[in-house]
């Protein structure tokens, strides 16, 4: 769907990671150095284990950006593995490389292990596993950052944040997405990006980080559930006219396809099954003085799958890290015997980490519904678009 669209490849332990980001205006100011900032963000976050110690990711551009402007013409991008070094005779391209060291053959519960080995006839779980792991969300973020770009020179903001993780939960943030405004954007962004778990509010930062020290010591892992908003966004994004055009689908699909993501809630979500019609809905209201407007945000920024000009909030749960140091049972696949689950280098807790990647699914795929709406081979056509459809929008909502 859309004109702007990604792929991305490489393996955990090959030597390198690349992402191919097509549909980019020309014009727009492309810097590693933004792209770095968020590939940091998405190692970093208490509970990871010891393969983040050994990555610094960063990106190289190696197409479609001349001078810090993009051309228009595919970007791609290139994180290589500091880890390469130590893998390269087991994970090498070349027939010699084949070999069975590091083979692995006990799946771990929960991961994509023997259902992948099942689908593609690996005898050796690696080979299913290098490609199934979050490694690969590296590239995600990197795209994300480009797709941030675009939408910040647009006036678009897109945080992430952690709202729990286990039981521990931030009190009064909830998604009450006003309270944020007020505290302001950067002071919230500086709040998230200098606790240890992405959390805004330090008390449950300190409990958070105390919670995932205990399950560590237990050889157990946590999950949690991470938030993101979207501000700027002007009414009309994504449709209401066939299913593969409503944004609340494909936000979700965009947030779901990240690993170990296993629910995604628009505003009230799952919340509004229990209430009532007329404690669900966002009232519209009239006055001169600002026009139409909403008192509340129930609906997350979302009516029709289309935005309605309100803040976006998008809720995503984790579950917990499935490679366990206190190992799950399981069945070895060349022995059938019944053994403990395979124990690969591994995360307690990447709560912290996804609401970076989460915070790159949505803005690629706001990124996404602007250039739908507004095309743009370059920056100009599209920015002219955009403000002609906030005039339109703006006079239409004063009446
Ligand atoms: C940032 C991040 C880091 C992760 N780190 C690990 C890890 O270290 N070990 C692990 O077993 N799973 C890890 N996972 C989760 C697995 O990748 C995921 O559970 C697995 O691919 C199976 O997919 P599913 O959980 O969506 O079914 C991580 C996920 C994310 C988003």
């Amino acid at each position: 769907m859309g004109s702007l669209r990604f792929l991305t490849a490489g393996e955990s332990h090959g030597p390198a990671l690349t992402a191919i980001i097509e549909g980019v205006p020309a014009g727009l100011t492309l810097l590693a150095e933004d792209i770095n900032h968020d590939l940091v963000r998405r190692q970093g976050g208490h509970g990871r284990g010891g393969r983040m110690k050994i990555e610094k990711d960063r990106a190289t551009i190696l197409s479609g950006v001349r001078g810090g402007q993009t051309l228009g013409s595919p970007i791609s991008l290139l994180i290589q593995n500091q880890d390469w070094d130590n893998w390269s005779g087991v994970m090498g391209a070349e027939p010699e490389t084949r070999t069975d060291e590091r083979r692995l053959t006990r799946p771990r519960p929960g991961h994509a292990d023997l259902s992948g080995s099942l689908k593609y006839h690996h005898q050796d779980l690696r080979n299913v596993l290098e490609r199934a792991s979050a490694r690969e969300t590296a590239t995600r973020v990197a795209v994300g950052s480009v797709a941030r770009s675009l939408l910040a020179v647009l006036g678009v903001e897109v945080t992430g944040w952690v709202e729990s993780i286990g039981t521990v939960r931030t009190d009064s943030l909830g998604y009450d997405v006003e309270q944020i405004g007020e505290i302001g954007l950067e002071k919230w962004r500086h709040r998230i990006e200098s606790s240890p778990v992405y959390c805004p509010d330090e008390k449950a930062s300190t409990e958070m980080v105390e919670t995932i020290d205990a399950a560590r010591k237990d050889g157990d892992t946590l999950g949690g559930v991470i938030v993101v908003n979207a501000w700027g966004l002007p009414p009309g994004l994504g449709s209401y006219v066939h299913w593969d055009r409503r944004l609340d689908g494909r936000l979700a699909a965009a947030v779901m396809s990240i690993p170990a993501i296993k629910g995604v809630e628009i505003g009230l979500g799952f919340a509004s099954a229990s209430e009532k019609g007329s404690s669900a809905h966002d009232e519209i209201f009239y006055s001169s003085s600002v026009g139409i407007y909403r008192q509340t945000n129930r609906a997350g920024g979302l009516e029709g799958g289309m935005t309605n000009g309100q803040p976006l909030v998008v809720r995503v749960a984790m579950k917990p890290i499935p490679t366990l140091m206190s190992p799950l049972r399981s069945v070895d696949l060349e022995t059938g015997e019944e053994v403990k689950a395979g124990v690969e280098r591994s995360d307690v807790c990447a709560v912290p980490a996804a609401s970076v990647i989460a915070e790159a699914a949505v803005a690629f795929v706001l990124a996404q519904a602007v250039l739908e709406k507004f095309s743009g081979d370059n920056l100009n056509e599209l920015m002219r678009g955009w403000r002609e459809h906030w005039e339109y929008v703006e006079k239409k909502r004063g009446l």
